[in-house]
């Protein structure tokens, strides 16, 4: 099997199907992750470039460990170090690591839709790993293998998101996806950060954080993105937290050992507090692990058309 498409730019964009095949390739990849020698020859002779105008450590990092391990060549380009800062545009950049035979280019921008747009300009694949407030979609298929190899299933699933839904992309892509694969999901936040058509996409809006959590499989907790914040849509930290952040009492509303997640990076003791992120049930750490995993199974696939 293969993605209909050469990129891969959204949850939006991918069939039910497609995301299970992404998801039972990425078990292989996650074999070979437990391995003493973590090399396997998939992508030989492959080029890998990383692109980012924001930072990154989780996703960026495992890219380029997950090209690495697969024997990739790959380097890395951000904004201010290139000639972005001389004043290049994005397709103009793209089209330069196209010229240089690029296979792959993984992007994070802060504009939504800036990888649909190289895409159309460039022959190598295109990966989005964050545009804007749009989509985040290998979080998504990192957050969905999380949740199958604990849960075991995504079928019947109810999954809360909380927080900060308006200016996440985690949250977006998250939704779609769930939706694809038979789950159900619930959102809370304060109103101000929960996009009035949210309710569109397939979930169920509250204010009241309990009303989300109650009965939930999966508690995700989203970061505050401080530097998306307008003012006035928060009266400050200290309320968020009281109001909206995952405590034990509110994760007692969840089923018992209900997984605890969040894609980070996690601002302690606001989304969540230290005594929940130390619970057994808090697989934070797996995702980062099965967030290498996913990208192997990401590159193999895409490596593969061309
Ligand atoms: N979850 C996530 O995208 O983390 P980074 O910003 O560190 O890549």
């Amino acid at each position: 099997m293969k993605l209909s498409g050469k990129d891969l730019l959204g949850m939006k964009e991918l069939t039910a199907e497609e995301i299970r095949y992404i998801l039972y390739q990425a078990e292989t990849m996650k074999y070979i992750l437990t391995q003493n020698a973590k090399k396997t020859p998939h992508l030989q002779g492959k080029t890998m470039v990383t692109l980012f105008y924001e930072n990154s450590t989780r996703t960026r990092m495992s890219f380029e460990l997950a090209s690495k391990y697969m024997s990739a060549n790959s380097a890395n380009i951000t904004a201010s170090g290139s000639s972005v800062k001389k004043g290049e545009t994005l397709i103009d950049t793209a089209k330069t690591l196209d010229a240089m035979g690029t296979d792959i280019i993984v992007i994070r921008h802060q504009m939504s839709g800036a990888p649909h747009l190289i895409a159309k300009h460039v022959n190598a694949s295109v990966i989005n790993a964050g545009d804007g407030m749009n989509e985040h979609p290998t979080q998504a298929l990192l957050d969905l293998f999380t949740m199958k190899e604990k849960l075991g299933t995504l079928e019947g699933l109810k999954v809360a998101i909380l927080g900060d839904v308006a200016h996440s992309r985690v949250a977006r892509s998250d939704i779609y996806a769930l939706n694809k694969l038979g789950s159900t999901v619930t959102i809370a936040g304060p109103s101000t950060l929960l996009p009035k058509d949210i309710e569109q996409i397939g979930v169920t809006a509250y204010t009241n954080v309990e009303e989300a959590i109650e009965g939930a499989d999966v508690v995700m907790c989203l970061r505050l993105q401080k530097e998306r914040q307008q003012s006035g849509l928060l009266p400050s930290m200290r309320e968020y937290s009281k109001f909206f952040g995952l405590n034990e009492k509110r994760l007692a509303l969840a089923k018992k050992d209900a997984l605890v997640m969040h894609p980070g990076p996690v601002n302690r003791g606001i989304e969540l507090n230290t005594e929940v992120m130390n619970l057994p049930q808090s697989v934070v750490n797996e995702q980062v692990t099965n967030g290498v995993a996913v990208r192997m199974a990401v590159l193999n696939i895409l490596a593969k058309r061309s």
